[in-house]
């Protein structure tokens, strides 16, 4: 049983999920299956954005899974996010309701500001400057898209409201005119990048963290030699040896125990699974402090500043496929 996490908002959600973007196109038909087998493995909460273009296939899935008997809506967690072009206020409840057409759902458990940056809005999902290979930035700001935020969390058209990719400064900007105190920041965390800092700030405003990416995304499209490589670390597998299970559970365990909520992905049922099993075991408080000490800014995912600045350029040619 997968224990539930307590949200500033009385709500709670699930401390474990199922991420589901899943890597270049032409994979999306795999996340259909994989949330059928999570749903029958035990998975209750499944972390969705607009942008992995996969919300149809999830749906279907979902309501297979429904009609089949195998589990009831009240007892699923489904959250999505709100895309960059879709930030100004007027666009955000349109954009939630095609997700909400898209999963077959009547409301959502929580629904992200996905980026705090804002792109040209259009059609486009990744309206590109054909001269600087950046991102068209648009001049709507994230202030005011928290307010469209607050207001479909009011329709009652999402039961909570949070972000994503925000960083401190960022955090401590939209609280300052926030009527609504995000319930959760998801964002890139595992043992080469712990996020001690920004946890401890989000957990002092009463904003929970999700952890993206925990076993560090290994089959990411950008990853190059010698990249950061967590879960292939021979000292997580050994203290793997030494608990009696898998690099990856250690990865996940040591989330939970830092109170995260986190959301691997995973198309096998084997590793649905396994993913899963990660409440049964408990990493001491020696084995806690020393995966700390694996912290190394081993960021593998781009930052929302990166996007606009050239620093993005190098990943770009993957980067519209994973955000
Ligand atoms: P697969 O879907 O074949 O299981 P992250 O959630 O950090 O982005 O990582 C997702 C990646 O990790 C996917 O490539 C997934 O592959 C792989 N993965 C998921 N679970 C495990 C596991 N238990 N052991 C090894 N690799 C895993």
């Amino acid at each position: 049983k997968v224990p539930l996490i307590k949200l500033n908002n009385g709500l709670s959600m699930p401390a474990l999920g199922l991420g589901t973007w899943q890597g270049p196109p032409g994979k999306e038909a795999e996340v259909g299956q994989a949330v059928k087998d999570a749903i029958d493995v035990g998975y209750r909460h499944f972390d969705c954005a607009h942008v992995y273009g996969n919300e149809k296939i999830i749906g279907e899935a979902i309501q297979d899974k429904i009609k089949e008997g195998a589990v009831k809506r009240e007892e699923l967690f489904i959250v999505s996010k709100v895309w960059n072009t879709f930030h100004r206020p007027d666009l955000v409840e349109p954009a939630l309701q095609e997700t909400l057409k898209n999963l077959k759902l009547e409301y959502l458990d929580l629904y992200l500001v996905h980026w705090p940056h804002a792109f040209k809005e259009g059609s486009n999902l990744h309206p590109i400057d054909s001269k600087t290979g950046l991102f068209i930035p648009s001049d709507v700001d994230y202030i005011d898209t928290w307010k469209a935020m607050e207001k479909v969390n009011k329709k009652g058209l999402t039961k909570s409201i949070g972000i994503s990719n925000f960083n401190s400064k960022q955090i401590e900007r939209l609280l300052k005119s926030a009527e609504i105190v995000p319930v959760t920041n998801q964002i890139e965390c595992h043992p080469y990048l712990n996020q001690a800092k920004l946890r401890k700030f989000c957990s002092d405003r009463g904003i929970t963290v999700t952890s993206y990416s925990p076993l560090g995304s290994p089959s990411r499209p950008w990853q190059k030699p010698g990249d950061p490589d967590v879960i292939n670390d021979p000292k997580i597998r050994q203290i793997g040896n030494k608990y009696g299970k898998s690099p990856a559970q250690i990865l996940l365990r040591y989330n939970v125990q830092l109170g995260n909520s986190v959301i691997p992905k995973s198309s096998n049922k084997e590793r649905l699974l396994q993913n899963l099993s990660v409440f049964d075991f408990e990493l001491n408080a020696d084995d806690m402090k020393y995966i700390d000490t694996f912290d190394c800014n081993g960021r593998i995912c781009p930052q929302a500043e990166d996007f606009l600045t050239p620093s993005y350029l190098d990943m770009n040619e993957h980067m519209s496929h994973i955000i």
